[in-house]
């Protein structure tokens, strides 16, 4: 369902205080999607039957996507993550990485990647201004990785990240979605990794995000189990406090390990409450919470001529409808229709 856009006051111009939503959250961090293609098909991901993609004409511009950031950094944002599908199969995307890394108040530019064209981009990302990465790996067998991405590209992704580790990027994560008797028994060999190295090893539960994908009930692996088993076979993991404005993760230290040992449980242990982030899809529309298919469309006001100070007032309106959580959705089960690849995570 897409709304329509909020009716916009000219006389208003509200510049410079926080993004604030009706549950009193600071929204600072925006999810923004620049294409939903992808050289790989993860199955939790994509349908498995036959899709097609946004046709190019609904694709923000780079233009457009430049002005959407400039609003949203006037009106609090202050970190922004980059998404796909796989946002580095998108020509020209240093270029606008370099523009955004010169918005005024704008303090982190992230990217999420599937690693597989990032050992080429690396060096130049770093120059543009990206600061924190995250790799989307699920497990260390590379015959697995086949099966779940559909691509024989495990050296490529591990390759990249010994090169972003290399080029001592500030903050490596790595995601890794967890699914019953398929990566489950992945999860040691991936929770070492944060022994060996500087990086982050992020344990996500399998969402139902998307109408096709294979996902059940029985799928899913609470992440308080997940912890309890790595626990056992790795010893105490000891609580990190979370920084203002971090992603949803919680937090472990294994005494000794440079890299810390985090879990996604958007399932079993909701963080609705303390959720600081919008997102924007590949087509343009404001996506408010990810399980919520009511969309706000930006994209045909810009289109239309929306000037910047209409476009503020514009944002700052349609973000004080955000639900307060999925929960509040009013669905006996928690689920969305859009593809991940194209909400971007
Ligand atoms: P950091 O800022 O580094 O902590 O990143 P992040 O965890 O916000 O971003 P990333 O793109 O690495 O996402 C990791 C996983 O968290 C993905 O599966 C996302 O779908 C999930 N995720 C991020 N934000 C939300 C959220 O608001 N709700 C839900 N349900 N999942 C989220
Ligand atoms: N459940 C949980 N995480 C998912 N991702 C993609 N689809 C799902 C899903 N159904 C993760 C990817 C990537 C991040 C952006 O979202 O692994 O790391
Ligand atoms: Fe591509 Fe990421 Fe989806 Fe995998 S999870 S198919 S890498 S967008």
């Amino acid at each position: 369902m897409t709304f329509l856009p909020p009716e916009h006051d000219k006389s208003t111009a509200v510049v410079n205080m926080p993004l604030t939503d009706s549950f009193s959250r600071k929204l600072t961090y925006l999810r923004l999607s620049v294409t939903d293609r992808c050289n790989l098909r993860c199955r939790y991901c994509m349908p498995q039957s036959s899709f097609s993609w946004m046709p190019s004409e609904n694709i923000l511009s780079f233009e457009e996507i430049h002005r959407i950031c400039r609003a949203f950094c006037k009106s609090g944002i202050r970190k922004i993550r980059l998404t796909g599908g796989e946002p580095l199969v998108r020509r020209g995307l240093v270029g606008l990485i370099q523009k955004l890394n010169r918005l005024e108040g704008l303090e982190e530019i992230c990217l999420t990647t599937n690693g597989t064209l990032l050992g080429e981009y690396a060096e130049e990302l770093m120059d543009a201004g990206v600061t924190h990465i995250n790799i989307s790996l699920d497990t260390m067998v590379p015959d697995t990785y086949a099966s779940i991405t559909g691509a024989d590209m495990f050296q490529k992704v591990w390759d990249s990240i010994l090169k972003v580790l290399e080029l001592g990027f500030p903050q490596v994560k790595l995601n890794a979605v967890v699914i019953k008797g398929v990566t489950d028994s992945d999860i040691y060999e991936l929770a070492r990794l944060a022994i060996e190295y500087p990086i982050d090893v992020r344990f996500i539960e399998f969402m139902p995000v998307g109408d096709s994908i294979p996902w059940s009930p029985d799928s899913m692996i609470p992440s308080d189990e997940i912890r309890n088993r790595l626990e056992r076979e790795m010893g105490h993991l000891e609580p990190v406090k979370r920084h203002a404005g971090a992603g949803p993760a919680s937090l472990y230290r294994l005494k000794g390990a440079p890299g810390l040992l985090g879990f996604i449980s958007p399932l079993s242990h909701h963080f609705c409450s303390t959720c600081n982030r919008l997102r924007v899809t590949a087509d343009g529309k404001l996506r408010l919470c990810l399980f919520s298919d009511s969309e706000i469309d930006i994209k045909t006001p810009l289109r239309q001529g929306m000037g910047d100070v209409e476009l503020e007032q514009f944002l700052r309106k349609a973000v004080a409808v955000k639900p307060e959580g999925y929960h509040a959705l009013g669905k006996e089960q928690v689920s969305c229709s859009k593809r991940m690849s194209s909400i971007g995570g």
